[in-house]
């Protein structure tokens, strides 16, 4: 386990060497400074796990210093150094939220132990932070919705595989809900109370990438005018998530797989090690395995990071489920005045094959709760493309099952004869295009002569009633 980090800061230089001196033999790790604006930049990259700081310096007084360090974080215990005469404002800092205070003539005893109970502390404060939100359910498995076999499945292997400490590999087409897997998975595992810590490999370039995740040291290159830590290091005894892991650049790569081998990173332009310690929990929408074949993935890491995998199904496999969701999201943005769907609009959101997953069937209630004029979500409230795609489904299942002309009368609603006409003329195209496809074997270029059109024309008509061969 790594050692806990603790900032001193007082002006007075032989003080914090002083404090350093007996905490570091202690066994915790000392950050030190005796500027208070330095002792702010240091919170800020260094993030400590306790903050011992004198009340009287110049230039920003131990108070403010207390106040900006609880700003950047809530749960950051804080002791005070205090003479005798500053008695008062020791109890004022206490109101502040400041955890102890200590007189400047401590003992060794005294300083260990109120060190000591801060960081105990904070620690249960870290828990209960984290069981309040479990509690609640903002990270538990209760925000995942769905009741098919296959979301069944999905929610018995993720409590298996999160109490383990196994890497695990999240696999799912966009929208589809990795990363509230990623983030169940961390608040149903041991690591709970540590921290969980999002990257996303795709959002920045390859060097700048590098500092987030592994940190810097001041000077490594033009621009690190502070060291920092990195999300690796921030992660420690917490979960680690990278998120688009495929776009990892391959020297990153190499540099994560040494990093998870040894359990110990170096920042860049540094030369210590640091132990890290770090359950990964990767996700991805491309085949990764593929990307190994073609070169584009380290074999080792592949392994390391795929240790167990899950598959999160496409929203348009998960039966039963778009209701569900649909109704959720409804309470969701609908709030008071929005009570349902009619049956036509709920109709045709089952119908419809949902490219972008839960994400896009969330923003498509989001913007129908905003739209709608009475208590209840109707079809007119619904974007043309799910409309559209919705329609064509239906109408060519039917078509092709013999069932005869169901629309657009079946959907309940009475449209305009110029519309019907359209919407038939679409109807009866798509499922001249299926049957035609459908004999020659899914044969496009055969099709398209058949139909004495061209292959790209019959391939732009193909997609976009996405009839598949
Ligand atoms: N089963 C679900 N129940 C409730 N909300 C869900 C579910 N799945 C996804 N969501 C919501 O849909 C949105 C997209 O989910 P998320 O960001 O986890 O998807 P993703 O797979 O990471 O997508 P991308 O690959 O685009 O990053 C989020 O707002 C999430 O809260
Ligand atoms: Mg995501």
């Amino acid at each position: 386990m790594t050692p806990s980090r603790v900032l001193i800061v007082d002006d007075e230089p032989d003080m914090v060497e002083n404090c350093a001196r007996i905490l570091r033999r202690a066994g915790y790790q000392c950050l030190t400074a005796t500027d208070p604006r330095q002792a702010l930049v240091q919170l800020d990259a260094e993030r400590p796990d306790l903050l011992l700081t004198d009340l009287k310096m110049p230039g920003m007084d131990g108070m403010e210093l207390l106040r900006r360090a609880r700003e950047l974080d809530p749960a950051l215990p804080v002791i005070l150094i205090t003479a005798f005469a500053t008695i008062e404002s020791a109890v004022e800092a206490i109101k502040e939220g400041a955890f102890d205070y200590l007189p400047k003539n401590f003992t060794v005893e005294q300083l260990r132990l109120a060190v000591e109970r801060g960081l105990r502390h904070r620690q249960l404060q870290l828990e209960n932070l984290n069981l309040r939100e479990q509690l609640q359910g903002a990270l538990g498995l209760e925000n995942i919705i769905g009741r098919s076999p296959a979301m069944t499945k999905v929610f018995e292997l993720l409590r298996k595989a999160a109490r383990s400490d196994a890497n695990i590999l999240v696999i799912g087409e966009s929208g589809t809900g990795k990363e509230l897997v990623a983030r169940a998975i961390h608040a149903n595992s041991p690591r709970a109370a540590q921290a969980f810590v999002p990257v996303d490999c795709a959002s920045l370039p390859e060097n700048l990438l590098e500092s987030e995740l592994f940190g810097h040291e001041k000077g490594a290159f033009t621009g690190a005018v502070k060291s920092k830590r990195g999300l690796m290091e921030v992660a420690d005894r917490g979960t680690l998530f990278l998120d688009e892991i495929a776009e990892l650049p391959l020297s990153l790569q190499v540099k994560l797989l040494r990093a998870l081998q040894e359990r110990q990173l170096r920042r860049v332009g540094g030369t210590s090690l640091i132990d890290v310690d770090v359950r990964l929990v990767s996700a991805t929408n491309r085949d990764l395995r593929e990307a190994v074949t073609k070169g584009q993935f380290r074999e080792e890491l592949y392994y390391r990071v795929d240790v167990i995998e899950m598959h999160l199904p496409p929203l348009r496999e998960r039966a039963g489920d778009v209701k569900l969701l649909a109704h959720a999201f409804l309470r969701r943005y609908g709030g008071e005045r929005i009570t349902g769907f009619d049956d036509v609009a709920l109709e045709t959101l089952e119908t419809y094959t949902w490219p972008g997953n839960v994400r896009e069937l969330q923003n498509v209630v989001e913007r129908a709760c905003a739209l709608a004029d009475g208590d209840r979500v109707t079809r007119r409230d619904l974007p043309e493309h799910v409309l559209q795609g919705a329609g064509v489904r239906a109408a060519g299942a039917s078509a092709t099952a013999g069932a005869g002309p169901a629309l657009p009368l079946a959907s309940g609603e009475e449209l305009p004869l110029k519309e019907a006409k359209e919407k038939w003329m679409q109807v009866l195209e798509a499922s001249y295009l299926r049957e035609l496809l459908e004999r020659h074997g899914g044969n496009i270029s055969a099709a398209a002569k058949a139909a004495g059109i061209d292959r790209k024309t019959f391939h732009r008509l193909i997609n976009k009633y996405q009839i598949r061969g």
